[in-house]
This record gives structure tokens, C-alpha cells and sequence, in this order.
């Protein structure tokens, strides 16, 4: 066996900085980068330095600072999640090992005959979703639920103007989320809101007055926000089809039916994946995460461009729908959420995944069963709605004092101070008594306890409109 070691090809150790004594730090290059193109910049002068004063700090320091940082948030890693809607499950940690195995490092410019491996992958992962969702066709391009949204109603409008049907309308339950607004107005249609009925769901008679040669789409999910299942569902198609109309999935809530019912089989058109909520992978504060659509076949011609399909000798392709809508996503989509999600399916398999969604449904009803807040409505499916007796965003703050996340907040609003709960399949008996004995502790509480809450988190109450309306994204004093 010869001794590498003694190999003088090998390469030298890469030494890629020194530490002076000073503290300052020098990087140090290679002969390998005496190909380095040197940095004359071309920007104008008032964008550029000549010094950039950087914290010059050893690694553990660094490690703690970090590890202090992450200490201070809270996340699925810490507790609960229980945010309803939002399906906030643990994301499996050997997603991540197969997400960073060496063979799907690889650069999105490589030619199809260089990535037969990434196309294999992703063509299985299509038809993986499309069975799941009871769909012919899936692109995998949209980057989040959101974006699954726009595409899929670009798509609807495609194949209504393909078919000289010029209709205005998108018909969306008042219990929707507001991406399912925002989606369809961005895509320039009007929004006709459908109230819904006395026990939650969609009624068919207000739905048959809502309809008309107008309506392009109902936007619908099922289980809906409350977590209620629509019985009525192929009415609820009948009465949007017979008018015309095409019915959207907002897959959301797909947690509750892996291996039980599929979208498709109800009389969707369209529906849209949130990989992130459903398949674990990591949810990217709207993207990057990844928000595949599917359809039925007559309306596949639309899909955006490109498609991968798999050749008649086993080899694949990128190829263009014939009446695609254009791109939505550059390359494929953010390939290595792509590559959790399939992982997430492939471990699971299709008993698996029906167990995912058991878990889910009674989890959500054990919690709902142990809370004392009023829960308007059930049974439910993954996530119910209970009414706070006082202001839920007050109940939120104080349930961050007793160690978990709070529920969604004040939605759907046919709920008065809804808080939304959806603990998930991932927690455990003893993590969903605990959430269910916050909900009880904050349930018994005064009001003066709950306005002036939290009081053992790190950060206090904060400004919510100016948090978001004007960020701070990078470290500040807190006195600044
Ligand atoms: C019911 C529902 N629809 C759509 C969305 C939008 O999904 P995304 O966050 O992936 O854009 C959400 C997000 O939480 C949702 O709860």
C-alpha cells in the first residue's frame, strides 16, 4: 500500500489566515489563488471604503455570541410551535445529511446531460406530490405556499383566455388566509368574499348566489382554518364547475389528509404544496422555501416553463409546456428544500405519511379537549380555534411567559379573539399537557397579568407595526 504521505502531488495545508498579536487578522492566499483577479473596483467613490471596521474576535467568543443569540428566540427547537395554519413541525435532522451529501452540491447551470441525477430526483418528487394530491401534473417551481397561489391562478387565467372566457371574479370564504386575497387581486381579479355559515364552513346556497359566468376560481382549503372538514365538498364543485369556474386547493392544511382524502379526488383543479408545512422542509419567512403547484391534465399545457419529464430511454428533461405562463422561479426552485422534501416523503413512506396526519388530528383534538377557553366549533381535524375571553394577543404575550409559542392570533376572524392552534404530529404527550396547562394558567389569570406581559422573556412587549414597518435586521444597542 503506498504511503500518501509521501505523495510530493499532494497538496500543502490550506493555511487560510494568521493571527497577530495585536488581535488583527490576516488572510492568508495560496499559490492556488494566484489566479485571484484582484478587486479594482469600478464602483463609484462615494460607495466604496478604504477601512471596514470589523469585531476581530476568536472563535469561541464568536460561538458564544451566536449561541447567546439563539438562546434569546425561540423556535421549534426550543418548544411548541403551535401556530395554527402555519403547521410549524419539527424539521428531521437527516433531511439535513441528505441535503448536504457532495452529489447535490452541483450548479444550477449544468446542461440536462450533466444533472440526470437532480432531474431523476426532482420528475420522482412531481409525481410523488401528484399522487399524493390526486394531480396530473406538478411543477415544483413556486417558492412558497403564496407563490403557489399566484401561479396557480395565472394558470386558471391562462386556461380561461385560452378558452376566450374572460371572467373577473375569485371567489375566496371569508375564513381564508390573506394570501388567498392578496393572490388573486395581484393577479387582477376581483375578490368576492363568501361568508360563512353558522357552523363554520362554506354555505352552498351563499356559494350558489356568489357564483356566475364571472367566476374564474374558489379558492378553498379543506380541513378549513378552523380546522373543519367540508362536508360538502363535490357540491361545493359541482356548483363552482357547473358555473365554469375552476376550484383551487390551498394546501395548507394537507396535513390532516396524507393517505386519507386528496384534494383532486374532492374536484380541485389546482392546488398548491407548502413543503415547508407539510413535508418538514424549512419554512424560509416566504421563501426560500418552496410552494409546488399541481393540476388537472387539462390544464398541464399552462404550467410554467420548464417542466421535467422523463424520456421514452429512461434518460430526462427540461422542457416547455406548450402554452407555459413563463417562468416563476429561476433554475428549479431552491433545489436542496426540494431534495428535504423528497427525502421527508421517501423516509416516511405511504404508511408514514398517513400516520402524520392521525398524529396531527388527535393531537389537535387532545389539546382542544384539555383547554378551558371556549372552542367554538368541532370536531376538528389539525388545528381548532378557541375564543380568548380577553384580548388574544394579551393571552399570546402571557403564554410566552410559560415557556411556549402562542397560538395564532385574531384569525379567522368569525372566531371572536381567535387563538389558532395546531400543535402538530411532532410533540409528545407530556409537550402538548404542557401547552394545554399554559392555556390554562394564562386561562385563570387577571387582566393586569396579561396586559403587562411577558415579563420573563428576553425582549418585552414591542412596538408590532413598527417591528415590522421598519425592521432593525442588524445588532444595535438596545438603548441605541
Ligand atoms: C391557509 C394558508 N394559506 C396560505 C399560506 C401561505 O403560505 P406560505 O407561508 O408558504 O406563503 C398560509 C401560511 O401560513 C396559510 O396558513
Amino acid at each position: 500500500m503506498s504511503d500518501e504521505r509521501a505523495d510530493e502531488s499532494a497538496p500543502a495545508p490550506y493555511e487560510q489566515a494568521r493571527w497577530h498579536d495585536d488581535g488583527t487578522y490576516e488572510p492568508l492566499l495560496s499559490e492556488k489563488d494566484d489566479t485571484t483577479v484582484a478587486v479594482s473596483s469600478s464602483l463609484p467613490d462615494d460607495l466604496t471604503r478604504d477601512e471596514l471596521e470589523l469585531p476581530a474576535l476568536p472563535e469561541p467568543e464568536v460561538a458564544r455570541h451566536y449561541t447567546r443569540l439563539s438562546q434569546m428566540n425561540y423556535g421549534i427547537e426550543s418548544g411548541p410551535f403551535p401556530l395554527g395554519s402555519c403547521t410549524m413541525k419539527y424539521n428531521p435532522k437527516f433531511t439535513e445529511d441528505v441535503a448536504a451529501h457532495p452529489g447535490a452540491q452541483i450548479h444550477p447551470l449544468r446542461a440536462d446531460a450533466d444533472q440526470q441525477g437532480v432531474l431523476e430526483l426532482l420528475s420522482e418528487l412531481q409525481d410523488a406530490l401528484a399522487s399524493i394530491g390526486g394531480m396530473d401534473a406538478v411543477t415544483l417551481q413556486p417558492p412558497a405556499g403564496a407563490a403557489g397561489e399566484f401561479t396557480g391562478i395565472l394558470v386558471a387565467r391562462a386556461y380561461h383566455e385560452a378558452n376566450d372566457d374572460d371572467r373577473s371574479e375569485v371567489i375566496v370564504p371569508d375564513t381564508a388566509h390573506g394570501t388567498n386575497f392578496a393572490s388573486a387581486a395581484m393577479a387582477g381579479y376581483d375578490v368576492v368574499e363568501l361568508p360563512s355559515d353558522d357552523d363554520g364552513r362554506v354555505e352552498l346556497e351563499a356559494l350558489e348566489a356568489a357564483v356566475s359566468d364571472e367566476t374564474a376560481l374558489l379558492m378553498l382549503t379543506n380541513p378549513n382554518t378552523l380546522g373543519l372538514f367540508e362536508r360538502d365538498i363535490t357540491d361545493i364543485a359541482d356548483v363552482v364547475h357547473d358555473a365554469g369556474g375552476l376550484l383551487y386547493y390551498d394546501g395548507a392544511n394537507l396535513n390532516s389528509l396524507l393517505g386519507k382524502a386528496r384534494p383532486g379526488d374532492m374536484g380541485f383543479d389546482i392546488m398548491h404544496f407548502n413543503l415547508h408545512k407539510t413535508f418538514a422542509t424549512p419554512h424560509g419567512g416566504g421563501g426560500p422555501g418552496q410552494g409546488p403547484i399541481g393540476v388537472v391534465s387539462e390544464l398541464a399545457e399552462f404550467l410554467p416553463n420548464p417542466q421535467i419529464r422523463e424520456r421514452a430511454d429512461g434518460t430526462y428533461e427540461r422542457y416547455a409546456p406548450d402554452r407555459n405562463i413563463g417562468r416563476v422561479h429561476e433554475f428549479l426552485g431552491n433545489w436542496l428544500v426540494l431534495v428535504k422534501a423528497y427525502a421527508y416523503i421517501l423516509r416516511h413512506g405511504d404508511e408514514g405519511l398517513e400516520n402524520v396526519s392521525e398524529m396531527a388530528v388527535l393531537n389537535a383534538n387532545y389539546v382542544a379537549s384539555q383547554i378551558e377557553y371556549e372552542v367554538p366549533y368541532g370536531p376538528f381535524h389539525h388545528e381548532f380555534v378557541a375564543s380568548a375571553d380577553a384580548d388574544a394577543a394579551d393571552v399570546a404575550k402571557r403564554m410566552l411567559d410559560y415557556g411556549v409559542h402562542p397560538p395564532t392570533t385574531k384569525w379567522p376572524e368569525i372566531v371572536d379573539e381567535a387563538l389558532m392552534t395546531e400543535p402538530t404530529e411532532t410533540e409528545t404527550k407530556s409537550r402538548l399537557d404542557d401547552l394545554a396547562a399554559a392555556f390554562n394558567a394564562v386561562a385563570s389569570e387577571d387582566e393586569d397579568a396579561l396586559a403587562s406581559a411577558p415579563n420573563r422573556t428576553t425582549a418585552r412587549r414591542i412596538d408590532q407595526v413598527t417591528a415590522a414597518r421598519n425592521p432593525r435586521l442588524s445588532w444595535h444597542a438596545l438603548d441605541d
